[in-house]
Parts: C-alpha cells; sequence; structure tokens
C-alpha cells in the first residue's frame, strides 16, 4: 500500500491542495521540463494518440509514426544481416580487465587500493568508465588522484575508437532475457537486453511489478532457454516485491523454488537518497555475485513524493540524473540488463485517446534505452508499446498476467 501513497493517492491529495493554489502538480512538473529541456517526448506521444484512438475505433494500428516504416524494414532486414565479419573472438572482446588488480593502476599504493576495493571498485573498467569526481566522492580519494587513476584505467581498458564491425559482432553477443511472451519478447527484439537500460511505464496495475518478477525468474534459466544463467538484484521503492510471487512463477517453470529464491538479492529502498546509496553498495555485489539483471521498481516513486513544487523540480531532476547515470554504468560495466520502472503523469489537457505519459522528464527518456508503455486491456490482458528503442519497430503486443506469471494470449 506503501505505493499508492508514493502515486495514485499521494496524486490526488497534493492534486486537491494545489487546486486551492489553482495549479496541480502535473501543471507544475509539466511547466518546469518543458522549460527545463527541449521535450521531443511530450510531441511524440500525442502524435501516438490519434493513432490509438484510430485503434479504439477498430482501425488496427502495426507500426507507428512515419519513421516506423523504415525503422521495421531496418529489423526485416537485420534478420537477414546473420553476416560474418570474418573477425577474430580476440578482435571482438572487450580486453579482459578481470585479470587486473586496481593495484595494478599505476600511481595506486596499497592506502588508495585499500580505498577503492572497500568503496567497491575493484573493476579496473567500472573506474575506467566513471567521472573521476564520482570515484572521488564514493572512495573518498583526492581530487588529482582521481583523475590520474581515470585516466590509467581507460589506457589499460582501451577504451578508445573502435570500428562498427567489431561493434556489430559484440551487439549479437549480448544477452537477453525472455518475459515469458513470445509476443512481449518480439517487440522487444528477442527480450530484455543486457548492456542496457529497460523502461516500462504505465499506469497501476498495468503489470509493470508482474513483468519485473518474471525476469528476477527467468534470468535464472540458462542461455538456450532464454535466461542468463545469473542472478537478479531486486531494489523494492514502494514495498511490492513478493517472494511468493517469485516462487509461483518459479514452480510454474519447473525450477527449484529454493534455489530461485536464493537468487534474487532483495534490497528496500527507503527514499531517494537510500536509493542512490544503495546503487553504490551494489557494486560490491555486482562483482562478488553473478548479477545479470537489477531491477528498480520503481525508480521515480521517491523523487516524485519528495521533491514537489516548482522549486525542487530543477533538483529532482538533477539528482534523478544522477541516479540513472549510476543505473546506465552498471548496465554498461558489468553486462547486465536493468530494467526500471516508471509512472505516469496525467495530462489533464488531453481529452481524446490515453491522458498520461511517462514520469520523469526528458531525463528519463533519454537515459533509458528502451522505453515500453503498458496499458491495461480486457480482463487479464495488458498491451505493450515500444516508445523509444534504437533500431526496433514501434509497435505493440499483447500479453497476460496469470497466476504462471507473464503469457502469452
Ligand atoms: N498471483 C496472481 N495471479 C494472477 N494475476 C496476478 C497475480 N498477482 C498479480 N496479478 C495481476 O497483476 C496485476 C498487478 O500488476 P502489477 O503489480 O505489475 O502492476 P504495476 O503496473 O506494478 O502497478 P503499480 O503502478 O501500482 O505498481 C493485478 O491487477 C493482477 O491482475
Ligand atoms: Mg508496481
Amino acid at each position: 500500500m506503501a505505493k499508492k501513497s508514493t502515486s495514485t493517492s499521494s496524486k490526488s491529495k497534493s492534486t486537491s491542495k494545489k487546486e486551492e493554489e489553482g495549479i496541480t502538480d502535473e501543471e507544475l512538473e509539466e511547466a518546469l521540463e518543458e522549460s527545463l529541456e527541449d521535450d521531443g517526448m511530450e510531441s511524440e506521444q500525442n502524435a501516438e494518440k490519434t493513432e490509438e484512438d484510430a485503434e479504439e475505433e477498430g482501425n488496427k494500428v502495426t507500426t507507428k509514426k512515419k519513421s516506423s516504416s523504415n525503422k521495421k524494414k531496418d529489423t526485416e532486414e537485420g534478420d537477414e544481416l546473420d553476416i560474418d565479419m570474418g573477425l577474430k573472438e580476440s578482435d571482438i572482446k572487450l580486453v579482459d580487465v578481470s585479470s587486473f588488480s586496481v593495484k595494478d593502476i599505476p600511481g595506486v599504493g596499497p592506502s588508495i587500493a585499500k580505498k577503492l576495493i572497500d568503496s567497491g571498485f575493484s573493476n579496473i573498467r567500472a573506474i575506467a568508465t566513471l567521472p573521476p569526481k564520482i570515484l572521488q566522492e564514493e572512495s573518498g580519494i583526492g581530487e588529482k588522484t582521481a583523475q590520474k587513476i581515470t585516466q590509467a584505467a581507460q589506457e589499460i581498458c582501451k577504451i578508445d575508437f573502435t570500428t562498427a564491425d567489431v561493434i556489430f559482432e559484440r551487439r549479437k553477443k549480448l544477452g537477453k532475457i525472455v518475459t515469458g511472451s513470445n509476443s512481449l519478447n518480439e517487440l522487444l527484439g528477442g527480450g530484455i537486453e543486457a548492456g542496457a537500460v529497460t523502461e516500462l511505464f504505465g499506469e497501476f496495475r498495468t503489470g509493470k511489478t508482474q513483468i519485473a518478477h518474471q525476469l528476477c525468474v527467468n534470468v535464472q534459466l540458462p542461455e538456450d532457454q532464454g535466461g542468463l544463467a545469473g542472478k537478479a538484484m531486486y531494489v523494492d521503492t514502494e514495498g511490492t516485491f513478493r517472494p511468493e510471487r517469485i516462487a509461483q512463477m518459479a514452480m510454474a517453470r519447473g525450477m527449484n523454488v529454493k534455489d530461485a529464491l536464493k537468487n534474487v538479492i532483495y534490497a528496500r529502498a527507503y527514499n531517494s537518497e537510500h536509493q542512490i546509496n544503495i546503487m553504490k553498495q551494489s557494486r560490491k555485489i555486482l562483482e562478488s555475485e553473478n548479477i545479470k539483471l537489477i531491477i528498480i521498481d520503481s525508480i521515480i516513486g521517491h523523487f516524485r513524493s519528495e521533491f514537489y513544487g516548482l522549486g525542487s523540480l530543477a533538483p529532482r531532476q538533477q539528482l534523478l540524473n544522477v541516479h540513472l547515470h549510476q543505473i546506465v554504468q552498471l548496465a554498461e560495466t558489468y553486462l547486465i540488463a536493468a530494467v526500471v520502472t516508471n509512472q505516469v503523469q496525467s495530462k489533464p489537457d488531453v481529452f481524446f485517446g490515453d491522458p498520461t505519459r511517462a514520469a520523469g522528464g526528458n531525463i528519463l527518456a533519454h537515459g533509458s534505452t528502451y522505453r515500453i508503455y503498458l496499458r491495461k486491456s480486457k480482463a487479464d490482458t495488458r498491451v505493450a508499446k515500444m516508445i523509444d528503442a534504437p533500431g526496433l519497430p514501434e509497435s505493440e503486443a499483447a500479453f497476460r498476467i496469470t497466476e504462471k506469471g507473464i503469457e502469452d494470449v
């Protein structure tokens, strides 16, 4: 029930309070987000509304927007793009930094090494991809030292230019986690991608938390069954994680329930700062456990409830940006799938179609690699719509939430 205080009910409560002042929270958020950032997302969604209306009137819409036909073609061709680039395994592989210790970084003595390891930076790639300022803040080392260490780590990891054929081959090797529904997998280009951030947004009861639970189970499956043979980390900001549900879903797949539960590492985040701290702490666990999936359910709840009013939108967006960068960096460094759930913000000025849009403004819109909008349909059916994905068409997929988990209709 805690979730409702951060989403729906708190929204209506604050709305009525603001209504007395003649302005709603949504209007405040919208006004500042528009002035803070150039807003491509909203106009995009508005364009989609008319198509959704058409669908509701019985005209089946399969692909969206004028650019989607090109995107569709790309993917169709993509299916035939199984070209062998003639590269050797050693050409494709990232520099193997697992044999390096932070002590191997030039300039790192025993005391700095201890500070780095104690604060969760034992992986050289993590150091190489972080801004020195963050390394400095999180490990307590000096500014100049942080800059030198980051640069040296970048040299070791050879983070510089690469040709597209190498990236092509690397991308082919990226793992995916199946969702339980074939049509949803198809929408996602196979499943939830490792090394990227996938955002699920939608109104309450649209299935965000259920998909998150299902992924915690499916990530444990062997690769030939659509998993990544790894563990999940679940950051719960709304108090809606249910191990019983994990057990139910694992049982439905014939998995050992006890093992399935042990393979989900759980943290409850009580406020936005705590949420950010948990992400900092997570590095140590990511290094020592075979984590292949991070869930943050929801990414925005605390931020929305703690920062309200026009004056706090800028700091809220700034902090959210820091948080999202943490997640992107973890996903890319450890090649794990990151799934964040997001709430919707009502748009009182929209009279036709779905009067909602994702909360979090452009910070979230730009930070997530894949954005999926979920909405309710008849009974246990839900519809997922790909809103933004590099290289995938904007289409829709229907799935069901049943006792067994996420399934095809
Ligand atoms: N054991 C179950 N068997 C069948 N359906 C279930 C079961 N548990 C949950 N559901 C379905 O899942 C829905 C809730 O979905 P979920 O919790 O994922 O919503 P959400 O999008 O996360 O919402 P919120 O924004 O409130 O967090 C319920 O309405 C119910 O239909
Ligand atoms: Mg939920």
